[in-house]
């Protein structure tokens, strides 16, 4: 029998691969600067048995041929698994691991720290102070924003494990309502959390925050789009820490050039990275961060042993710590 190999596409730190490079013969994309291009992950996952990939790699039929049929296990870096054809990897017999719950606090961190820093309007403030526009004395209106105390806060995908987390941690800013969506109604959230089950239209009519934290799939990708812009509050923010398809981006550009809505605070995008000519980096009412909602290095450091230990359980035939 051939010997089991795998592809690593992300130049990761050696010191994880001791154990697993002993039993299999392993390649990793040796740049840590640059994404290795398209062709080349077509290349060098040929004839491998596993792969090690992340969410900026695009799993499709495609790259699976190129792989070629030994391929047995697809181990992502991400929870988010929208990347990979999940449906054609298992029609071939091949099994998909990913990262769940170890970066849950560290998003739902990130998640507070964002909405905090869009509706007190922090990145703005402290450009204005680097501008010298700080008013003589002291403004009472300068730099006013909103507060999350007395707010309704509707979350999108709010049942989920980050969902759950960020819902758990703003309970303690006192709201005056949480509301979640999600395919299905689930009671404990209410028993857990005061949270209360809304479809999405009456989230979206009611909230003053949104927060979306629901995964991509078929049913979310532009989720929210001009008309569910309409039926929200002139003064609503909108937050988004999930994966940017969830989102029209320009739709959302022309609800907040318009001031449809008040603002937005984002980590993630359609296309990544952002285009430095996206008309969203005109905007001041807009607060954009580099997809590092999981980006603490304790996180990431487990996010790679994790996505290492379900690629070795992949390659041995053992179940995965976490599969899809
Ligand atoms: P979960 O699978 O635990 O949660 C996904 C949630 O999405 C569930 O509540 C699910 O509820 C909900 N959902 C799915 N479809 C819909 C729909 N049509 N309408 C409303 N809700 C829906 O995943 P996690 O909480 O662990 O992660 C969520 C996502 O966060 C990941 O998929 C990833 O895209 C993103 N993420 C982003 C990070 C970042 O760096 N910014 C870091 C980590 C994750 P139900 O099934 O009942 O519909
Ligand atoms: C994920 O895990 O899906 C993120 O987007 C990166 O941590």
């Amino acid at each position: 029998m051939a010997t089991k190999s795998f592809f690593v596409t992300k130049n990761l730190p050696e010191k994880f691969f001791k154990n697993i490079s002993k039993k299999f013969p392993m390649e990793m994309w040796p740049n840590s600067n640059e994404e290795i291009p398209r062709q080349k992950l077509l290349e060098r996952v040929s004839g491998k048995t596993g792969l090690l990939c992340t969410l900026s790699d695009r799993i499709d039929r495609q790259l699976l041929d190129a792989a070629g049929p030994q391929l047995k296990c697809i181990s992502t870096l991400s929870v988010g698994y929208d990347h990979i054809d999940i449906d054609e990897c298992k029609r071939r017999g091949i099994v998909v691991g990913n990262t769940p719950d170890v970066l849950t606090d560290t998003v739902a961190e990130l998640t507070i720290a964002l909405l905090l820093a869009t509706i007190r309007r922090l990145f703005e403030a402290n450009q204005a102070l680097r501008q010298g526009k700080w008013p003589a004395g002291w403004g009472h209106f300068f730099m006013c924003g909103s507060m999350i105390k007395g707010s309704h806060i509707g979350v999108i995908g709010g049942s989920g494990r980050i969902g759950r987390s960020v819902i758990k941690r703003l309970r303690s800013f006192e709201p005056a309502k949480i509301s979640y969506t999600s395919r299905q109604e689930y009671p404990e959230m209410f028993r857990e959390f005061n949270a209360e089950f809304y479809p999405l239209d009456r989230l979206l009519i009611e909230s003053d925050i949104i927060i979306v934290c629901c995964s991509l799939n078929d049913s979310t990708r532009r989720l929210i789009s001009t008309e569910q812009f309409k039926r929200m509050k002139s003064t609503s923010v909108i937050i988004n820490t999930s994966r940017g398809s969830c989102i029209d981006q320009q739709a959302l550009y022309e609800a907040l050039k318009s001031r449809k809505i008040a603002a937005a605070g984002l980590d993630v995008y359609e296309q990544e990275p952002i285009s430095m000519d996206d008309p969203l980096l005109s905007l001041d009412n807009v607060v954009l961060l580099p997809h590092i909602g999981s980006a603490a290095k304790s996180t990431r450091e487990q996010m790679i042993q994790m996505a290492l230990d379900n690629l070795e359980a992949g390659l041995e035939d053992r179940p995965l710590l976490a599969s899809v």
